[in-house]
């Protein structure tokens, strides 16, 4: 236990160490230890740790006007930052979307929720309300936001607080496509959205929220063939709005701004966080298309909602700079090459007996151990083999991003990694180096 500490911790019965400095993919204890941050944290260190530019920007904007309320003004970093992730976007943001700045990603999610159902009260939809979403999911861990979340382990302490609007079936071929072909489970598992809808809430939906690639409970999980395309398809065929929370997916770390650019398909409303600021400031953004845009300033004009921080110019400043920086060392470019050599790397670790899959896309990269490779049979949960895993890479001062629960929201072990862009060959060798040295010591054969 942290002796002497006042921070109310996420877990009592864990030691933290306390990090003093950063440099690029390492992150410097008080103790003088060095860590290798192979998860980005949590896929949130998108550009490295410790870029003095960022701080400059941010001194810069604090010494100018460090706040001022979005009720009465508006801020130039803010308007800088939202025109050009509109740019970033699908075409359907360019002309005449908006964007939104919140706080971090569960904010963008009750945001996103909010403006969901008063884009339909506004288009003369007053029946229209619920979010659909799917189980095996993460959105955020505010009330609206875990309402969405299909993660059972994050949901369980909260169930008797959470309203229910329908959650259906993900797409994980790996562990449950049984006898189909990757593609026809992937069309089965959107037309599960169809059929929802068709059902008794279906007249009250007002949005399908998904993760394009599903980070933290299914460790990179990417959708078969067909699947993004089809629900696209039904989402505007139901006039329900289509939100992709690609606040882990997003900023390029599967190697394109939005991981939903892979299948060419325009949401309506795109949620970022983590990397956006790369950890240098709090910062989420709701990405609005146009056609939402114009329901608003047709209709009331008043969105009600808002938080006293949002778009803030300190933040906001700090995301122009990450922004400067992705682009002056054309880092989205570099997340196709890294991946390569750091997935060349792990693709040694798929012989061993335990490890059953390595998924993902660009930087957004599963590990997967099993009990027996042949079913995929999990390890029951309580060998705790996903933070098992994590605390022998530490050993090797790598850390990870471990998760259970994969396979049906209990069992099922994982690690997820998610490291900066600006990881080099000899960091990438030296986080496969570990993840063996882990496998050895929690399977001695
Ligand atoms: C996909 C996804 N959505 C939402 C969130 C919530 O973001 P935050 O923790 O910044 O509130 C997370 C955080 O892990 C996430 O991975």
């Amino acid at each position: 236990m942290a002796s002497g500490s006042s921070i109310f911790p996420r877990n009592f019965k864990k030691d933290y160490p306390v990090a003093v400095r950063g440099e690029g993919c390492w992150i410097i204890s008080a103790d003088g230890r060095r860590f290798l941050d192979a998860a980005g944290q949590a896929a949130v260190v998108n550009i490295g740790h410790g870029v003095a530019e960022i701080g400059r920007a941010m001194a810069e904007q604090s010494s100018q006007i460090a706040f001022a309320h979005t009720s009465q003004f508006h801020s130039a970093p803010a308007e800088k930052l939202a025109a050009r992730l509109l740019q970033l976007a699908p075409a359907n943001f360019r002309n005449g979307g908006r964007v939104y700045f919140t706080s971090g990603g569960s904010e963008a999610t009750e945001t996103a929720i909010k403006l969901a159902r008063q884009y339909h009260l506004e288009s003369g939809q007053p029946q229209r309300y619920g979010v659909i979403s799917r189980r095996q999911s993460y959105h955020g861990s505010t009330l609206g936001a875990m309402s969405v979340s299909g993660n059972i382990a994050r949901r369980a302490p909260y169930q008797p607080l959470l309203p229910e609007w329908g959650h259906i079936s993900e797409c994980f071929a790996y562990h449950n496509a049984g006898s189909l072909t990757d593609e026809d489970y992937a069309v089965a598992c959107a037309n599960d959205l169809d059929k929802f809808l068709r059902g008794p809430l279906g007249s009250s939906a007002a949005a399908f929220i998904f993760e394009p690639v599903v980070g933290a409970t299914l460790g990179a999980a990417v959708p078969g063939t067909g699947y993004i395309e089809r629900i696209g398809e039904i989402c505007r065929e139901n006039k329900i709005l289509l939100i992709a929370d690609e606040i882990m997916s997003g900023m390029g770390r599967t190697a394109k701004p939005f991981a939903i650019q892979h299948w060419n398909v325009e949401p309506d409303i795109i949620l970022v966080g983590k990397g956006i600021a790369s950890g240098y400031a709090p910062l989420g953004a709701v990405l609005v298309s146009a056609t939402i845009v114009e329901a608003f300033e047709r209709g009331s004009g008043i969105f009600q909602h808002g938080f006293t921080y949002q778009a803030h110019p300190v933040c906001t400043a700090a995301g122009n700079a990450v922004l400067d920086y992705l682009e002056a060392h054309k880092l989205f470019d570099r997340v196709s090459s890294i991946s390569k050599t750091l997935r060349a790397d792990l693709e040694p670790l798929r012989s061993h007996p335990n490890v059953s899959d390595i998924r993902g896309m660009g930087l957004l990269i599963g590990i997967e151990f099993v009990n027996d490779k042949n079913s995929r049979e999990p390890f029951p949960p309580s060998q705790n083999i996903a933070e098992r895993i994590r605390q022998a890479a530490l050993e090797e001062n790598v850390l990870t991003y471990p998760t259970q629960g994969c396979v049906d929201g209990l069992q099922g072990d994982h690690i997820l990694l998610a490291p900066p862009f600006i990881l080099n060959a000899e960091e990438s060798a030296l986080i496969a180096g570990a993840i063996k040295s882990a496998l050895t010591k929690v399977f001695p054969s």
